[in-house]
């Protein structure tokens, strides 16, 4: 296994579990002397569990040699971020592939679990034939797990999907998964590796579409809540990814949605539903500033606590989070910036006071912003953080509160598509505790 991030890790150790041996390398030194020693570099829910129940079958190693000798599969997952044309950066893809020894026995599959553009297969296939290493086969099958979720979304995925170039080598990759009862999807190498830009950036419509509806609740008196629930009930839509909130983040929806804006355009077509998924989500995350604008007047000199930063709750992740853009949209506009998150603690955010709970987030504050969902916020609505605060406001940026028991508690709310329940209070009237409501 190439790489030992999110999915490396994760997929490694599941095939572990699977009773497969694994050797997982990386390039970053700190990285394996940490999965050496038995710690887990990065935060997902049950991974610890399936490393350390399966210690026996799974290695760590910076050494190409020591991982590919005697494999039957070369995985790749290492990251394709993108670059600033919008293009994927598949350089470590490109390093992994040249790495690879010649002369290696037996006949490994190259199997790509990293989001490339399409083509990307043809490319390697191309290269792996220009080194000598024709006896190398090559597979695509993309990974659909999400982070928070990783290892149950691997134990049991709803679709298998491999694209080979011989039909041989997708049996042998779908062996590894035998145990795992789902539906499989075998196609072309290009057909895959479109499945996976295809998946994300239709999810990522879905989040954008319905913030577009939440704004336009705004505007005409309803609450998006409800109008998702009805929408969703219909079979032919699902209730999935139909929750308004700031945006849309993490490492992979804006990636691949730019990769396969990018992918189109490179090959002679706009792909308009995209750019506007894309713009959709990047004033949604704005919008925030103007609903805190809204009750308190011009941000400067206020203080404004961050309440969430992961770009989703139960992960360390922080790539892409909406909360970047919040906290320095902000800062930009002059307020004071604090933040509180139970896992993520970036050392990257500049100008932003990280707080150790809630409680000091939120004291003096004049608002407090939910930006990630994470359950414990779902009870901060107390006389405690009430009394804390200079102004008691709360901007819910996931409608993780109930609008009506947040006012009876005391607070004045702004959720995200929700008119009925989001009567502004004037600044003045905010600081004096018996208009507060
Ligand atoms: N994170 C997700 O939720 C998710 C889900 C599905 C697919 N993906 C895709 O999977 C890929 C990996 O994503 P991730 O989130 O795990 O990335 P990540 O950044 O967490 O991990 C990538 C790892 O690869 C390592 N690496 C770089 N060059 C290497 C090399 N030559 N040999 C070995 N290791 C090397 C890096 O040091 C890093 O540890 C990406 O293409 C991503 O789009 C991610």
């Amino acid at each position: 296994m190439f790489g030992a991030g999110y999915v490396g890790l994760v997929t490694g150790a599941c095939f572990a579990e699977l009773g497969h041996e694994v050797v997982v390398r990386d390039v970053l030194p700190e990285r394996i002397e940490r999965l050496q020693a038995g710690e887990v570099p990065i935060y997902e829910p049950g991974l610890d569990l399936v490393l350390e129940r399966n210690a026996d079958r799974i290695r760590f190693t910076l050494d190409v040699r020591e991982a590919v000798e005697g494999a039957d599969f070369l995985y790749v997952a290492v990251g394709t971020p993108p670059t600033e044309s919008g293009d994927a950066d598949l350089r470590a893809v490109w390093s992994v592939v040249d790495e690879i020894p010649l002369g290696l026995e037996g006949h490994p599959i190259v199997v790509m679990k990293s989001t490339v553009p399409v083509g990307t297969g043809e490319h390697v296939r191309a290269r792996l034939d220009g080194r000598g290493l024709t006896g190398v086969g090559y597979v695509s099958n993309p990974e659909f797990l999400a982070e928070g979720s990783a290892v149950a979304d691997f134990m049991k995925p709803d679709r298998l999907v491999v694209g080979a170039f011989e039909d041989e080598h997708a049996d042998r990759v779908l062996s590894l998964f035998r145990g795992i009862e789902t539906e499989v999807v075998r196609t072309d190498v290009p057909s895959a590796e479109l499945v996976k830009l295809a998946a994300n950036a239709f999810l990522s419509t879905r989040i954008s579409f319905i913030n577009e509806i939440a704004n336009v609740c705004e505007l005409v008196g309803a609450d998006v809540v409800d109008v998702a629930k009805g929408v969703g009930l219909d079979h032919r839509l699902g209730p999935h990814f139909l929750r308004a909130g700031i945006g849309f983040g993490g490492s992979c929806f804006p990636k691949d949605v730019t990769s396969l804006k990018q992918l189109a355009g490179n090959s002679g077509y706009q792909f308009m539903l995209l750019h506007a998924v894309w713009e959709v989500n990047e004033l949604q995350k704005r919008r925030v500033v103007s609903k805190l604008q809204k009750h308190l007047g011009s941000m400067r000199g206020k203080t404004i606590a961050l309440l969430g930063l992961a770009f989703k709750p139960n992960t360390d992740d922080m790539r892409e989070a909406p909360s970047r853009v919040i906290a320095y949209r902000l800062l930009a506009e002059g307020a004071e910036v604090r933040a509180w998150d139970p896992i993520a603690h970036p050392d990257d955010l500049q100008g932003i006071e990280l707080c150790d709970s809630v409680l000091d987030a939120v004291r003096n504050a004049d608002a407090a912003v939910i930006v990630t969902e994470w359950p414990e916020l779902a009870a901060i609505a107390t006389p405690e953080v009430r009394d804390a605060m200079a102004r008691p406001l709360i901007v819910d940026g996931r409608n993780l509160l109930d609008p009506v028991a947040t006012r009876a508690a005391g607070f004045a709310y702004e959720g995200i598509g929700r008119p009925r329940h989001a009567s502004p209070v004037e600044p003045e009237a905010a600081r004096d505790p018996e208009l507060k409501l």
